[in-house]
C-alpha cells in the first residue's frame, strides 16, 4: 500500500470512529455519547463549549493542538503527517474528545494545491480584483465560493484573508492584498471571510502586520511609529477583524519596531486581543516562530508548521512554571472556539465534487465587476461586433491564456499551465502559471463575422504591421507577481513598453488591456485610445475581458491603488534588499534553523507614516497616472444636493443619476479632511455606496459614516480621537474627482 492509500485508509478509519461519535440518528448510544460530550450541546456558547473541552484535556493533547505536522523544508516532519489532506496545514484529531483535525489549505483566490492532490478549484479574480469592486456582496460571494470548495475539498480551515495595505506596490504579493486604503481593504475583507465562515470553515486574516514587502521578509525590521501603525496597515486588519469575527489570525514574518511579528506583545496582546478584544487564535506564518516562553507570553497560540518551539520546548516551559497554566489554557481556548464558533464540528466538511459550472460563474461575474476602464478616448469602446471585420489580437500568449498570481496563493489551472504541453504544465514556486482562459478565443466568440488575427508581440515591429492591417487592435499586457519575490520596479516586463507603443503608432485604435496584481507606469498611455486593466482576473478572465470589450457588461470597478508615474514618485523610490547576513545560507545547513533561530535584522523605516496611497501623493502634491478610487464606465454620472448632518456618526446624503444611455452601477465615494489640528493628509476615504442606476435614474443615497474613520489614534490615551473642529466632507467618482464639498462641527 502506498502512503497515501494507507493515509486515506486510516482517515476512513477515523472519519467512521468519529463521526459515529455524534452523528448517528437518536439513540440511548447517542444521549450517552452526548452526556459524555456535553459540549457538543448547541444551544451553549462557543466559549462555553470550549472551556468544557479544555477541562477534559490532558497536557499532551493540549499540546498537540498548538502547532502542526510539519511541511518538508520548513520543519520536521511528523510521522502523523500522512493524515493530512494535502494542504499547506494539518492539527490532528483528538479522537477520544471527538475534537476533529484542523485541515488548513491556503485559498487567497481560490483553494491552492488541488494539482497536486487529483482535484479541481477555481480560481477568483485576485484579491485585489476583488477590492476593485468595491462590492461588499461581491466580497462574500468570493468568501463563500472559497469556503464551498474548501469543504468539498475535505478542508475546514482558510488560509486566505490577505490585508497588508499596498504600501509598497512592488511587494510581489500586492495581487493578495486589498489596496492602499484601510477602510475599503478591511471592509472587504470582512465581507470575504464572512462569507467563508458561513460555509463552516474557520476564516484566517493574515499577514499581522506589516509585511509589505517580501524582500528580506524573514529577517526585516519594520520601524513606525505607533500612530501611523495604528491609522494605517493596523487599522485594515481593526475593520476586517471587528466586522467578521475571524476564527484565526496569522502573524508574519518580519519584524515590527524590534520584535519578531509571532512574538511582538504590542501586536498581539495590547492591540489585538485586548485592543480589539479577538476571541479568535494567533498562528504563525509558515516557519514564523522564534521563541517558546516569550511568543506564548506574547500571545502566540498556535505554531505552524511543526514544532520547533510548541512541542516538547513547550511542554517542558509548562511543566517548569515559565508558560503559566493559565497561558496555556487561552492558547487552547481560542482554537477550539474557533472550531466552535464557525461549525467546524457541528457541520464537518463532506468531500464531494467541486461544483465547477457554479465556479465559472461566480468567478466571471466577479471579474467582470473587477475590471476598470482606465481609459477610452472618443468611445473607442465598447467594440460594436457588427462593425468590426478586423482585430489583431497581439500579446505574449493572449492565444491560449491569462496570467495568474503565485506563491502559495497559486491556484492550478485545470490542464495544467497553458503554455505548456498537456500533462508538462505542473504548477513549480516561482514560475508564472497561465490559466486556459484564452483573450483569442474569447474575442473570436464575441466578432463572430471579423477575422481576428494574433501576432504574440515578441517582435514588435511584426505585431504593429498586423495591427495597421486591422480595425482595432487589442493588446494583453502583463506583470506577474508572486510571493517570495518583489518587482524591480512597475515598468511592464519584456519589452511590453516598446511593443504596445509601436502598436499604438501603427493603429490609432489600439485598446491595451493589462493584466497585474497592481500598478503598472504606462508610458504609452497616451498613444492607447482605450485601456482596461483586468488583474489577475482567474478561471474566466477571457470571456470577462471579451463582455467589457464588447459592451456585454458596463464596467463599474475602480482601482483600489494609485497608479503613480514612475518609481521616482514612490514613498521609497527603491525597495531595500537585505545585505548578505540577513539572508538564509543552504550551504552552512537548514534553511528553517537559521530562520527560526533569528536572521540578523535589517532596516526598513516607513518615515512617510500614515501617508499610504493617495495619502502619499495629496500629500506631496504629486500627479499621479491614475488615482485611488478612479474607473470610467460606458455611461456617465452626475452628482448633487449633498447634505451632511452632525453626530457620532455623521450622515452623508447626497443624488447620483445616471446621465447616459446605458445602465451601470456608480461607486460613489465620500472622503472627508479633518480640522487642520488633526495634523493628517489633505483627505481620507470614510464611506461609500455602490449605485445601479438605470439609464436616466437618479437615487438619493445615504452613506454612514463611522466615527472612528474620522478619529486619529491618541497614542498618549491609547484610543481614537475625534479631534473637535470643521470637517470638510467631499463626495464623487473618484479621490480626485469630488464634486460635491460640505463642511460640518463636530466634537
Ligand atoms: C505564506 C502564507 C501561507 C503559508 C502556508 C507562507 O509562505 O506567507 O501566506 O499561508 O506559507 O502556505
Amino acid at each position: 500500500m502506498s502512503l497515501r492509500t494507507t493515509a486515506l485508509a486510516k482517515s476512513a478509519l477515523f472519519f467512521l470512529l468519529t463521526t459515529s461519535n455524534f452523528l448517528l440518528p437518536s439513540s440511548a448510544g447517542a444521549q450517552s455519547k452526548a452526556k459524555q460530550r456535553p459540549w457538543m450541546n448547541t444551544s451553549l456558547s462557543s466559549d462555553q463549549r470550549a472551556a468544557m473541552v479544555v477541562k477534559e484535556m490532558t497536557l499532551d493533547e493540549k499540546i498537540s493542538l498548538l502547532h502542526g505536522t510539519g511541511m518538508v523544508g520548513l520543519s520536521p516532519m511528523s510521522p502523523l503527517a500522512i493524515h493530512s489532506n494535502g494542504g499547506a496545514g494539518y492539527v490532528v484529531e483528538i479522537p477520544r474528545l471527538g475534537i476533529p483535525a484542523i485541515q488548513m489549505s491556503d485559498a487567497a483566490y481560490g483553494v491552492r494545491m488541488s494539482g497536486e492532490n487529483g482535484r479541481y478549484s477555481t480560481a477568483l479574480p485576485s484579491c485585489i480584483a476583488g477590492a476593485a469592486t468595491w462590492d461588499l456582496q461581491g466580497g462574500y460571494e468570493y468568501g463563500a465560493l472559497i469556503g464551498r470548495e474548501l469543504r468539498a475539498q475535505g478542508y475546514n480551515m482558510s488560509l486566505g484573508g490577505g490585508v497588508n495595505l499596498t504600501r509598497e506596490p512592488r511587494d510581489g504579493r500586492t495581487f493578495e492584498y486589498m489596496g492602499e486604503d484601510p477602510v475599503l481593504a478591511g471592509k472587504m475583507v470582512a465581507s470575504v471571510i464572512k462569507g467563508e465562515q458561513a460555509e463552516h470553515v474557520i476564516g484566517d486574516i493574515k499577514h499581522y502586520a506589516l509585511n509589505d514587502q517580501e524582500s528580506g521578509r524573514n529577517a526585516v525590521n519594520v520601524n513606525i511609529d505607533e500612530r501611523a501603525a495604528r491609522e494605517s496597515d493596523l487599522l485594515a486588519f481593526e475593520i476586517g477583524i471587528e466586522d467578521s469575527d475571524v476564527g484565526a489570525v496569522m502573524c508574519s514574518y518580519n519584524r515590527v519596531n524590534g520584535d519578531y511579528a509571532c512574538e511582538n506583545k504590542y501586536l498581539l496582546t495590547d492591540v489585538l486581543k485586548r485592543d480589539w478584544n479577538v476571541k479568535g487564535f494567533v498562528l504563525t506564518d509558515w516557519g514564523g516562530a522564534h521563541s517558546t516562553a516569550k511568543a506564548s507570553a506574547a500571545g502566540l497560540d498556535q505554531e505552524q508548521p511543526g514544532w520547533i518551539f510548541y512541542g516538547d520546548e513547550l511542554r517542558k516551559d509548562v511543566e517548569s512554571g515559565k508558560v503559566p497554566q493559565a497561558e496555556l489554557d487561552d492558547h487552547v481556548h481560542r482554537i477550539l472556539r474557533a472550531m466552535f464558533a464557525t461549525g467546524v464540528l457541528d457541520n464537518p466538511p463532506q468531500k464531494s465534487v467541486v461544483d465547477v459550472e457554479r465556479g465559472f460563474e461566480v468567478a466571471q461575474k466577479l471579474s467582470e465587476q473587477s475590471i476598470v476602464l482606465l481609459k477610452n478616448e472618443g468611445g473607442q469602446l465598447p467594440l460594436d461586433a457588427s462593425n468590426v471585420h478586423t482585430i489583431a489580437v497581439i500579446g505574449p500568449h493572449a492565444d491560449v491564456g491569462m496570467i495568474s498570481g503565485g506563491g502559495s496563493a497559486q491556484v492550478d489551472p485545470p490542464g495544467g499551465n497553458a503554455i505548456l504541453p498537456p500533462g508538462k504544465g505542473q504548477t513549480r514556486w516561482l514560475e508564472p502559471v497561465w490559466f486556459p482562459t484564452s483573450p483569442l478565443k474569447s474575442i473570436r466568440a464575441k466578432a463572430v463575422g471579423a477575422n481576428v488575427q494574433f501576432d504574440s508581440g515578441a517582435d514588435p515591429a511584426a505585431a504593429a504591421a498586423l495591427a495597421k492591417t486591422a480595425d482595432v487592435a487589442i493588446v494583453f499586457a502583463y506583470q506577474w507577481e508572486s510571493e517570495d519575490m518583489d518587482l524591480p520596479t512597475l515598468s511592464l516586463p519584456e519589452h511590453q513598453d516598446e511593443l504596445i507603443a509601436q502598436v499604438a503608432a501603427a493603429n490609432p485604435h489600439t485598446v491595451v488591456v493589462v493584466e497585474s496584481g497592481g500598478p503598472v507606469t504606462m508610458p504609452w498611455a497616451g498613444h492607447a485610445s482605450a485601456i482596461l486593466e483586468a488583474w489577475f482576473a482567474g478561471s474566466k478572465g477571457s470571456d470577462a475581458v471579451a463582455n467589457v470589450l464588447f459592451g456585454d457588461v458596463n464596467p463599474s470597478a475602480k482601482l483600489p491603488v494609485t497608479f503613480p508615474r514612475s518609481d521616482a514618485d514612490l514613498p521609497h523610490p527603491t525597495i531595500v534588499k537585505p545585505p548578505k547576513q540577513s539572508i538564509p545560507n543552504s550551504t552552512k545547513g537548514d534553511v528553517w534553523k537559521q530562520i527560526a533561530a533569528g536572521l540578523p535584522p535589517f532596516q526598513v523605516t516607513y518615515g512617510e507614516g500614515v501617508k499610504v496611497g493617495y495619502k502619499w501623493y495629496d500629500a506631496e502634491n504629486k500627479s499621479v497616472l491614475f488615482p485611488f478610487g478612479y474607473g470610467l464606465s460606458y455611461t456617465t454620472y452626475s452628482y448633487s444636493n449633498l447634505r451632511v448632518t452632525a453626530g457620532k456618526n455623521p450622515q452623508v446624503t447626497f443624488t447620483v443619476t445616471n446621465t447616459g444611455n446605458r445602465a451601470g452601477a456608480e461607486v460613489a465615494e465620500v472622503y472627508a479632511s479633518l480640522p487642520a489640528a488633526a495634523a493628517e493628509p489633505p483627505k481620507r476615504l470614510v464611506g461609500w455606496s455602490k449605485v445601479p442606476l438605470k439609464p436616466g435614474e437618479s437615487k438619493e443615497v445615504t452613506v454612514d459614516v463611522d466615527g472612528k474613520f474620522l478619529s486619529i489614534f491618541d497614542v498618549k490615551q491609547h484610543g481614537w480621537q475625534l479631534v473637535p473642529g470643521e470637517y470638510n466632507f467631499m463626495v464623487g467618482g473618484s479621490s480626485q474627482n469630488l464634486p460635491l464639498k460640505g463642511s460640518v462641527s463636530l466634537n
